[in-house]
Order: structure tokens, then sequence, then C-alpha cells
């Protein structure tokens, strides 16, 4: 297939970054650093970022630069005539195909709970926030009236497909450029305007001193899935924009460039939310925080200044506008392997799509109301209890993802080599100074670690 690339290097990190940097970033990541324990987690996201997140970054980009294909062609190409080993891995193409299909629906419904708190932000003095009570029962209060979270999810599939139907992402993204680093600036300011909370202090120390003895193995599969959610891989998307860039391109760079603004925004994002749930709670609120954190606690901040209607109103507007654009690159990966794979038109691809977002985004919704006493899976430990975003999500990131990844990371070792690989991504003129890294963590350090993480995420290993 013949693709249209990028017309510059800064095209491509926008555009990989814009995909990055999303709700994964501001909603999941604070949540869960603030949950499994601040510093430690901290510690080992920025550890994992800078082996495992490095090295799959670079090889996804580089297998889509070199075949320019999408996930599924990329692994069918390399695989072809390769024998035994070539049959056992094409379907890694496929897994990392699916996973984009099981974050999509509940990213919505997270979308739709940002839409529905700028919804809030016009209807609700926020000076009512001041009472954290009020602020918790006004989330669960929303959550569990199945009609205004069916409302607020459908809204927000309504604007994402009204995108991608009118094939105006080009000009969204124009937009993104300008608005996405408007949202960094805020959250910056948030964060200053945090530090200044009394008992702030506490919270900084909970977030940025590491804690040995909150590590367990659960801190490693949650920042590993959150690594994979952040930065979009494993799912066949760095592909899909690696096959878009110019043979020239310095992959090297670029990926630098990619990596390095996603983990800032996330740690940004962190350091805005962490230290007002300690100051408004203590370290026993964060630890108990859930999927639910930016939305109680942001609100009780916008409380607390004059002024603090607008700007949590032009808050959640950005967020709104970042978890867009992220839902409409998600469709138009799902709707483009439909295309490809069942040769469908675009329009039916389109619709099939949103007939699945819908089923399973609404059983989601559901799952905090009607369907609330339904757990899947709670044969797994770590799934007992859990309603169904937790479910998806878990198994999406937490499952799913470590094992695409070993399906990539296999189909670099043992079918395409490292040594080509890596000379596929040296640039001649440019020292690529984490080279053994990148060639550590493939051969040694990816694959066990990664078949402990699964083990454990499922169970099987205690
Ligand atoms: N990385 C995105 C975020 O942080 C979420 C995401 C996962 C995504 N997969 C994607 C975005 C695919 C666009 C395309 O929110």
């Amino acid at each position: 297939m013949k693709h249209e690339g990028f017309s510059s290097r800064i095209g491509f990190v926008l555009a990989a970054a814009g995909s990055a940097v999303g709700l994964g970033n501001i909603w999941r990541f604070p949540y869960l650093a603030a949950q499994y324990g601040g510093g430690i987690f901290l510690l080992t996201y920025l550890v994992l970022m800078l082996t495992f997140g490095y090295a799959l970054l670079l090889s996804e980009n580089c297998i889509g630069r070199m075949t320019g294909c999408s996930p599924i062609g990329a692994f069918r190409q390399l695989c072809q005539n390769k024998g035994i080993a070539g049959k056992l891995i094409v379907p890694g193409g496929w897994i990392n195909s699916i996973v984009p299909m099981i974050i999509l629906p509940y990213y919505c419904v997270i979308g739709g709970w940002v839409s529905k708190y700028v919804f809030t932000m016009l209807s609700t003095p926020v000076k009512e926030f001041t009472s954290p009570e009020y602020a918790a029962g006004h989330f669960t209060g929303f959550i569990t009236s199945p009609h205004w979270s069916l409302i607020f999810f459908t809204f927000f599939v309504i604007i994402t497909a009204l995108v991608v139907c009118c094939g105006v992402e080009k000009g969204i993204e124009r937009f993104s450029k300008i608005l996405m680093p408007v949202l960094i600036l805020l959250i910056i300011a948030i964060c200053i305007y945090c530090a200044f909370l009394p008992n702030a202090k506490a919270g900084f120390t909970y977030y940025l001193k590491p804690e040995w003895s909150k590590f367990s193995y659960k801190t490693v599969v949650e920042a590993m899935g959150q690594l994979f959610f952040s930065l979009s891989i494993a799912m066949g998307i760095m592909i899909t924009y690696g096959s878009y860039m110019r043979k020239g391109d310095d992959l090297v760079s670029s990926v630098n460039h990619v990596e390095l603004f996603d983990t800032v925004v996330s740690f940004l994002a962190g350091l805005m939310i962490i230290p007002a749930v300690v100051a408004f709670g203590g370290e026993e609120a964060a630890a108990n925080a859930g999927p639910g954190l930016i939305f109680v606690i942001m609100p009780q901040v916008f409380a607390g200044f004059a002024g603090g209607q607008l700007v949590g109103l032009l808050f959640f507007v950005l967020v709104l506008f970042a978890a867009a654009t992220s839902a409409v690159s998600l469709l138009e990966t799902n709707v483009h392997t439909l295309m490809q794979e069942m040769h469908l038109a675009r329009k039916k691809a389109i619709a099939l799509c949103l007939v699945e977002v819908m089923l399973i985004g609404m059983v989601t919704v559901l799952g905090y109301n009607l369907l609330s006493h339904v757990h899947p899976l709670a044969f797994i430990d770590a799934l007992k209890g859990k309603d169904i975003l937790d479910t998806l999500d878990y198994i999406s990131n937490s499952i799913l993802m470590p094992i695409g990844a070993i399906f990539t990371t296999l189909l670099v070792i043992a079918i395409v080599g490292l040594k080509t690989i890596c000379s596929e991504i040296r640039n001649p003129e440019k020292p690529w100074y984490r080279e053994y890294v990148y060639r550590f963590c493939m051969l040694v350090i990816v694959i066990p670690c990664l078949l402990i993480v699964l083990l454990n995420a499922t169970g099987l290993l205690k």
C-alpha cells in the first residue's frame, strides 16, 4: 500500500507525540502513581521507560519504516519464507491490532467523563466542590446514574465518529499543535499553585521519594502496562507511524523526542494532582485512588481560588481535546485494520467499529450502575471485585500488550536479526549513544521480563 509520508521529521515527532499524549498521561498515570506508592512507582516507570520503552518504541518504528506497512502486513511481510518460526510469529500482528479495539470503547467512556466535567464547570458553581464529600459524591452520583453516563459516553463517541467520517483529522491536528502546548502550560501553572497548598510538602515527598517497602511485582506490572498504554506501543500504532517515515529520517532522535515529551507530560500531571490529593486527604486518600482521581481532585483544586470556575472549564476543555485526538487516532487505526484485512469499504468499516465501540462501551458504562454486580474474570486475583472498565484496561494493558511486545521482540531478534535492525536504525552521520542499551534490552531483558510480568499478571506465578 502506498502511504503519504510525513513532510518533515518534526511532522513525525508531532504526530507520534500527539498520539502518545492523551488521557494516558493526564488521567491514567496520576491515579496509578498515587495508588502504587508514589515515588516508587515513578522510579519504576522511569527505569522501564529508559530501557523497555525505548527498545520497543525504536523497534516498532523501525519495523514500520522498513516495511511501509501497518502491523498485520508488516508481520506478514517480514515472516514470509521464514519457515516454521515465521509461521509462529505472524499472529503477533493480530494481537497488536486487537489491542486498540479493546482500548477504544473504554477510552470513550473516560472521554464521556471528561465531557461531563466540561458541562459541570458550566453548570455547577465550583465553590461547592470545596467540600471533599461533595466532590466525591458528585462523581459517584454521575457514574452510578445510567442515563447520564450513557448520554455523555454517546456524545464523545459521536464527536470522534464525526471527525473520522468527515476526514477532518488533518484540520484537527493543526489545532492540537496550538492547544496541546496550552494544556501543558496550564498544567505547569496549576502545579505551581498546588505547590502552595497547605500540606503540599507531604505530597511532594510521597510523589518524589521512593519508598522501597511499597515495591512489589504489582508495581512493575502496572508501571509496564502504563508504559505500553502511554507510548501507544505494542498495539501497532507506532509501526503505522514508522511506515509514514522517509528512509533518510533520523529514527533515533525522533524516538528520543517522543519518549521525552510523553514522560514529561505524565510527570507534570502527577506533580499537579498527587500533592493536591495528599494535601486534601493524606496518603491514605492517595493509596485509595482509582480511575476517578482527577475528576474528584481537580474541581477541589479549582474551588480554592478566584477564577477557578474559568480555569476549571479551560482545563477540562483542553483535556477533552487531548482525549478526542487520541480517540480519533485509535478509531482510525481500527478502521484501517478492518479495511485492509476484511476488504471493507471505508464507510462500512467505520460503521462496524462504531457498533463495536457502542456495545462494549455501553456495557462498561453500565458496569458502574445496572451491572455493578458483574465482575468478569474474577478468577484472576488482580481482578477480584474489579468493575468492567478496570477489567478491560487490565486485559489490554497488562496481558495482551506484554504478549504483543513479546511477538515484536521475537520478530526483531529471530526473524529480522538485530544486526539488520541496528544498521537500519543507525544514522551514519550521528553517534547512537544508546545502541548498547538497545541491543542489551532486546536480547537479554525484554523477553524474560515480559514473561515474568505476564505470568504474574495472569496469576499463574505467585
Ligand atoms: N497513548 C495514548 C494516551 O496516553 C492512548 C493511546 C493508546 C492511543 N493507544 C493509542 C492514542 C493509539 C492514539 C492511538 O492517552
